[in-house]
C-alpha cells in the first residue's frame, strides 16, 4: 500500500515537474497519453485496485486517492494547454475554424438608382435638396399655376388629409420649385429626389406611392437647349453613351413649352418589342421652360427664365435593370432584394 501511494505520489511530481519545464505541444502531449492515456500509468495504478490482497478500507483508501490524483493530472494538462503563448484562459479556441459572416445588408434599387440619377446631376453642377411629403394646397397646386377649377387637377389623383383638409400628400415633387424658389433667389441648379403620392389603383406599373426627381435651373439665357443638352448628358451616363432621348409636345400647367421626354428602347434597338409596347420609345419624364406664372407666385421679377423637369424614378429603375412589375419593389422580397449588390 505504502509502496503504491509513493509510486502514485511520484507521477505527480513527475508530470508536474516536466510540465513547468514548458515542453512543446507535441511533447506534452505525448507526456498526456503516458500519464493518463488509455493504457498509461495511472490505468495501471487503477488495475490494480482489484488485486485481492487489498482489506475494502484499504481499497476504499486507495480509489479514493486514485480518483483526486487522476482530477489533479487531468487539470494540470488542461492548465498547461489553455496557457500556450497567445491563448486566453478558458475554453480552447480554434483559430482554423471559418468565421461566422453575418449577412451584409444593401442599400434598396430605388434608392440606389435615386442614389445614382442625383450623383450625375451633381456632376452637372446641381445641388440636391428635399421638401416634405406633406405639403399645402398652394405649393402643390396654386403656385404651380394649377387653380381649383384646374382640369388637370384630376390627373393628379391626390390624397387629402383627413383632418386638415387643406394639406395634403404631394401628388409630385414640383411643390419643392415653389419652396426652394421663396427662400432663394437666381441663378441655381436643384435636383430633388423624394416620394410622391396619387390614388392610382395597383398594377404591374401603378402604385399610389412611387418616386420622383425634381430638376430646376434658373439663371439668365437658359434656353430649352439647355434643357435638351442637360438630360441627354444625365441619359447617356445613366444609360450608356449610345442612349437617345426624343422630346414630344405636350402640355404641364406650369411650363410653357412642355415635352414628354422618351428613352430610345435599348432592348429593340427602337424597333418596337413588349416593354416598350412595340412603340420603341419609353417615357421618362416630363419636362419645360417654367412658365411665367410659377416665377410671378415666388416673386421672381418678369423676364426671368429657367427650365424644370420631372422624371420618375421607378420607370427608370425598370428599364435599367429589366423589371417588369412595379410591385416587386415594395414587397421586400428578399430574393428580389439579393439581386442589387
Ligand atoms: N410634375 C410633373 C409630373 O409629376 C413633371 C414635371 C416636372 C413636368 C417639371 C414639367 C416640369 O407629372
Amino acid at each position: 500500500m505504502e509502496e503504491l501511494l509513493r509510486g502514485l505520489e511520484g507521477l505527480l511530481g513527475e508530470v508536474r515537474e516536466k510540465l513547468s519545464g514548458s515542453p512543446d505541444p507535441q511533447a506534452a502531449e505525448a507526456l498526456r497519453l503516458q500519464a493518463l492515456g488509455r493504457r498509461g500509468r495511472l490505468n495501471e495504478y487503477f488495475s490494480r485496485l482489484s488485486e485481492p490482497q487489498w482489506n475494502p478500507k484499504e481499497r476504499s483508501a486507495l480509489g479514493q486517492r486514485l480518483n483526486a490524483v487522476k482530477k489533479e493530472l487531468t487539470q494540470l494538462f488542461d492548465e498547461r494547454l489553455t496557457q500556450r503563448p497567445g491563448a486566453s484562459r478558458g475554453p480552447h479556441l480554434d483559430l482554423t475554424l471559418p468565421g461566422f459572416c453575418p449577412p451584409a445588408g444593401r442599400l434598396h434599387p430605388l434608392t440606389q438608382t435615386t442614389d445614382r440619377i442625383t450623383a450625375i446631376f451633381r456632376g452637372l453642377g446641381f445641388s440636391a435638396v428635399e421638401g416634405p411629403e406633406i405639403e399645402t394646397e398652394e405649393n402643390n397646386f396654386e403656385a404651380l399655376n394649377i387653380p381649383a377649377d384646374h382640369p388637370s387637377r384630376e390627373s393628379f389623383d391626390t390624397f387629402y388629409l383627413q383632418s386638415l383638409p387643406k394639406l395634403l400628400l404631394r401628388s409630385h415633387t414640383s411643390p419643392v420649385q415653389i419652396r426652394f424658389m421663396k427662400a432663394q433667389g437666381p441663378p441655381f441648379k436643384i435636383v430633388v429626389p423624394g416620394r410622391v403620392f396619387r390614388r392610382d389603383a395597383v398594377d404591374a406599373s401603378h402604385c399610389f406611392q412611387f418616386h420622383q426627381v425634381e430638376g430646376l435651373a434658373v439663371g439668365p439665357g437658359i434656353t430649352f437647349g439647355d434643357l435638351k443638352g442637360t438630360l441627354l448628358a444625365w441619359a447617356k451616363q445613366m444609360f450608356g453613351g449610345q442612349a437617345r432621348l426624343r422630346f414630344r409636345p405636350h402640355y404641364f400647367p406650369f411650363t410653357e413649352p412642355s415635352a414628354e421626354g422618351d428613352l430610345a428602347c435599348s432592348l429593340c434597338q427602337s424597333r418596337g418589342c413588349s416593354v416598350c409596347g412595340q412603340k420603341g420609345w419609353l417615357e421618362i419624364l416630363g419636362c419645360g421652360m417654367v412658365h411665367p406664372a410659377v416665377f410671378k407666385a415666388v416673386g421672381f421679377p418678369a423676364g426671368t427664365v429657367g427650365f424644370a423637369f420631372g422624371m420618375g424614378v421607378e420607370r427608370i429603375a425598370m428599364l435599367k435593370y429589366g423589371i417588369n412589375d412595379i410591385r416587386l419593389f415594395y414587397e421586400n422580397d428578399i430574393r428580389f432584394l439579393q439581386q442589387f449588390p
